[in-house]
């Protein structure tokens, strides 16, 4: 493509070096779109006669059927799926083919592919992550009256609703439903046309091109057209965040199959043994999850050191951006895909719940608000209840239990009602605060999603 000012070949050690095809072949739809517009653009300019335009865009219209038929033979030699599809127009339709570059450069034609793949690369997951919401209310769905304890530092806390726990993620994967729009809103402008960094002399419609590939208007500074990549970031960015809600429901997932809770229990499909010992039925989608967070975190990093200490505009690092960008999306894609899957195969276990949230040191809480109703400062209460919960740690008896002399004597507000204090569907149901966990709230929260997601 550059031959005119060189002599020799380039070494076979650089062509390795410099290839990205091996991995940018994955833009070759994209890149297809992008010059069939452009060939249309460079008609308007009077470049192009209506008969070389069709000819171009029958050309690559060909190709593209070929790639998908995997017929297409991609040469390392042409570095790149830019000068891979190019070259071989022009060996189909010969000289028309040879024009199709004009004005263009493949600065601002990466620029344009990236964009256009990553809008419908976002979709797909915005749509993995509606799917993973629908099975998180699905098995809340399936488990409505199920209570559990919820923990603060690990340590059993207060009683919960199964169901407002999971919600807890549908809430998270909404967030990242928002990042992700608000990526693929900011993305949305057309950088070709900038040419190399200086657009070009070449009248190339910018408005017309925007249109053709949907976007919603041009860059407006060239230099920063063809070297900017914060959506790429911004992107990155989104993935790792949503990792890393993954990553957490993991953990509450490896913690619940443990047999120390045994809260959960996995289907056959989605749980692998061990090759030693014969009992063991390992959460290994939730501990691959966990660990892919790792990937989804590092390819931000590599992408913004990258970045870093480039001058403007367009540098060959940039090269750099596409691994991690699909390394993550392939990552994510996978991951949600399989979480949906699981958790729909996924059942809880209510005798445990149930023997874990009878614990009755999860309402020592609810025993100080009792007193608080009554008058007593809060902290005077939470000494009081300090001290019950002392005596029946001390003296082995449940809280519940504890005679009601004692009870009495701790607070004159102890009356004959201690038993009802420990009632749990009467303390959850007190809980009626926007965001509490009472069970009015948690059915009408179910009742959202399900109208959102359906
Ligand atoms: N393969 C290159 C990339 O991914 C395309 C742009 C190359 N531009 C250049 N002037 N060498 O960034």
């Amino acid at each position: 493509m550059w031959k005119g000012r060189f002599t020799g070949e380039r070494s076979d050690l650089l062509k390795q070096f410099g290839e990205s095809i091996s991995f940018d072949w994955r833009l070759y739809k994209h890149d297809i779109r992008g010059s069939l517009a452009y060939a249309a653009a460079l008609e308007r300019a009077g470049i192009l006669t209506p008969e070389e335009c069709a000819a171009i865009q029958g050309g690559l219209r060909e190709i593209e059927a070929e790639v998908e038929r995997g017929d297409f033979v991609f040469h390392t030699d042409l570095e790149d799926i830019h000068m891979n599809v190019e070259a071989e127009l022009t060996r189909r339709i010969g000289r028309p083919g040879a024009k199709l570059h004009t004005g263009r450069s493949r600065n601002d034609q990466i620029a344009v592919d990236l964009r256009l793949y990553l809008r419908d690369a976002i979709a797909a997951v915005r749509d993995r992550i509606r799917a993973l919401q629908r099975a998180l209310v699905g098995f809340a769905g399936r488990h409505e009256d199920l209570v559990m304890p919820g923990y603060t530092h690990l340590q059993r806390a207060q009683p919960v609703y199964f169901a407002h726990h999971l919600l807890a993620y549908v809430e998270m994967l909404d967030r990242d439903m928002g990042r992700l729009g608000d990526t693929a809103r900011r993305m949305n402008v057309l950088p070709l046309g900038s040419g190399a960094i200086a657009g070009s002399t070449i009248p190339i419609d910018r408005e017309f091109l925007a249109r053709e590939l949907g976007f919603d208007g041009v860059t407006q500074n060239s230099m920063d057209a063809v070297s900017d990549r914060d959506f790429a970031c911004e992107l990155l960015a989104a993935l790792a965040i949503c990792g890393m809600h993954l990553s957490r429901l993991s953990e509450d997932v490896i913690l619940w199959a443990s047999a120390e809770f045994g809260f959960i229990e996995l289907s056959d499909q989605h749980t692998t043994g061990s090759s030693l010992m014969p009992q063991k039925k390992n959460p290994d989608v939730a501990e691959l999850t966990r660990g892919k967070t790792g990937r989804l975190y590092g390819n931000l990093i590599a992408l913004l050191t990258v970045l870093k200490g480039l001058p403007m505009t367009y540098n060959r690092d940039l090269q750099e951006d596409k691994e991690p960008l699909f390394d993550s999306l392939d990552t994510i894609d996978l991951t949600l895909a399989l979480y949906a899957e699981m958790l729909d195969a996924a059942r809880m276990d209510p005798a445990r719940t149930a023997a874990a949230v009878s614990d009755p040191l999860l309402l020592a809480t609810d025993l100080a608000d009792h007193l608080v109703r009554k008058g007593v400062p809060f902290r005077d209460a939470h000494g009081i209840v300090g001290k019950l919960v002392g005596e029946s740690a001390r003296s082995g008896v449940p809280l519940n239990e504890l005679p009601a002399a004692m009870y009495r004597e701790a607070s004159e507000f102890f009356d004959e009602d201690v038993e009802k204090l420990f009632d749990i569907p009467t303390a959850l149901a007190a809980r009626k605060a926007p965001g509490a966990p009472s069970s009015v709230n948690v059915r009408s929260r179910l009742e959202h999603w399900r109208s959102l997601l359906a």
